[in-house]
């Protein structure tokens, strides 16, 4: 594959800020937000809390003014775990909200102890009744302390915390680039957050008897959505295994720092300038060793299925530990019927690289997963049947039509 290709806004961003446009009244333009299955349902979500929403080209407009139901269904919590979100930002709009245990890709239980345990640190009163959660009150201030980085829930308590009357610090934060976006957007919204980005964030809250729909002034906002680093990786990783060089614009380094430097020890070159990504694939790919996922500025685990099918093609043994998701490895089986060679052995998947992949009829079982198996197949022998890409389209825009226009040999067809 070659050519260029522009990154489009990250999908794990638009999903807590189009969540986090509910905090506030007025009508919220979030641009480069990406035409993907999740930011849909989370569509569905907002206007079936009372908001208007309208989504053209890339800009999907949110008139969040008449906003009064604080009730999310099960069936639409049940399709996407970001549906988690709309705690924070309902209790911080209404001072109550209503969710059910959330659905997503299946790669791990996904419990979500944390935002809970979070919430009622933070004073709020929070009622699991079988699949159910109520939760009321408001944010009290002080400090929080997560027991574990986690994204989501540094998310949700960031929204849960703008109904605070007092400062609330959130200590061991996820530092992923999203949440420095999510940061952005409730800043333009009016709201006093810092830290977002780091491990300790710190949100102040508005004064007594308002909650943050009152505190923030309603009014209109216009937000650009940061770039997709993971999307990017993914490209990335199909140039690399098909042996060819591109460009990539709207994308910086600083945001895939680690996956850089193990394409690097891949083999790959890469030149950067600004926000542009060259890469040119090595005649063979290298093992790049022991690849172990974490919190960002970590390897992320979102590209550890595309190293997976990359590290196929590598000569030599590569070790990858899946340390953030405990049943993340579902690819494994798909990449083996392709004549891959891969054991996994607890949170380790030791992959015997080198023989060239075949082509093979495969399922996706997860968004990263699939597209994963999209990359096995452009490198691989022969025809690759991938099947249940309804799981990629739910996170990444056009994917096949990406591919194609940079010399992928790739068509969509609808199963008989
Ligand atoms: C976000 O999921 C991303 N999703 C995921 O991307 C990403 O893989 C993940 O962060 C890690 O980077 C969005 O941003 C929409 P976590 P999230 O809470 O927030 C455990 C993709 O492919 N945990 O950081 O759900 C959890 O089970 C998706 O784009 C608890 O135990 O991730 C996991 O093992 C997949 N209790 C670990 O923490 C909790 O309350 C990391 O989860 C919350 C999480």
């Amino acid at each position: 594959m070659r050519g260029e290709y522009r990154v489009k806004g990250a999908k794990n961003s638009a999903l807590p800020i189009l969540a986090a446009a509910v905090s506030k009244p007025g009508i919220h333009e979030i641009h480069d937000c990406p035409r993907i299955g999740d930011v849909f349902v989370m569509e569905e979500i907002l206007r079936s809390l009372g908001a208007d929403t309208c989504f053209e080209g890339n800009c999907l407009r949110a008139d969040t003014r008449n906003m009064e139901g604080t009730v999310v269904s099960r069936e639409i919590m049940s399709r996407m775990r970001s549906s988690v979100f709309l705690m924070g930002s309902l209790l911080a709009r209404h001072g109550e909200a209503t969710v059910h245990r959330p659905g997503g890709c299946r790669i791990g239980r996904r419990p979500i102890d944390i935002h809970i345990d979070g919430l009622s640190q933070m004073g709020f009163c929070v009622e699991s009744r079988g699949e159910e959660i109520r939760c009321s009150g408001r944010c009290r201030g002080g400090r929080v302390r997560l027991p574990y980085p986690s994204v989501g829930a540094t998310e949700n308590l960031m929204m849960a915390a703008l109904s605070g009357e007092n400062e609330t610090v959130i200590e061991n934060c996820a530092c992923e680039p999203e949440i420095a976006d999510l940061q952005g957007f409730l800043r333009t919204c009016g709201f006093d957050v810092t830290g977002g980005g780091t491990s300790r964030i710190v949100v102040r809250g508005f004064s007594k008897g308002t909650h943050a729909s009152g505190g923030a002034a309603a009014g209109d906002t216009m937000y650009f959505i940061v770039e997709d680093r993971i999307e990017a990786a993914t490209y990335m990783a199909a140039v690399l295994a098909t042996g060819g060089r591109a460009v990539f614009r709207n994308i910086r380094t600083e945001m895939l720092e680690e996956v850089l430097g193990v394409f690097k020890r891949m083999g790959a070159a890469i030149r950067s300038f600004d926000d542009t990504i060259e890469i040119i694939a090595p005649e063979k790919l290298k093992s790049p060793g022991i690849v172990v996922t974490s919190p960002f500025p970590g390897f992320p685990t979102d590209c550890q299925p595309q190293l997976m099918t990359l590290c196929t093609a590598a000569g030599g043994l590569t070790t990858i530990r899946e340390e953030v998701f405990e049943s993340r490895f579902t690819h494994k089986k798909e990449l083996a019927k392709m004549g891959a060679n891969i054991d996994i052995c607890g949170k380790n998947a030791i992959i015997k690289g080198g023989l060239p992949l075949k082509g093979a009829e495969v399922s996706a079982a997860d968004l990263r997963g699939g597209a994963a198996l999209v990359i096995a197949g452009l490198s691989a022998g022969g025809e690759t049947d991938v099947r249940d890409i309804y799981h990629i389209d739910r996170g990444y825009e056009n994917f096949d039509e990406g591919l194609r226009q940079m010399g992928g040999i790739i068509e969509r067809r609808t199963c008989d």
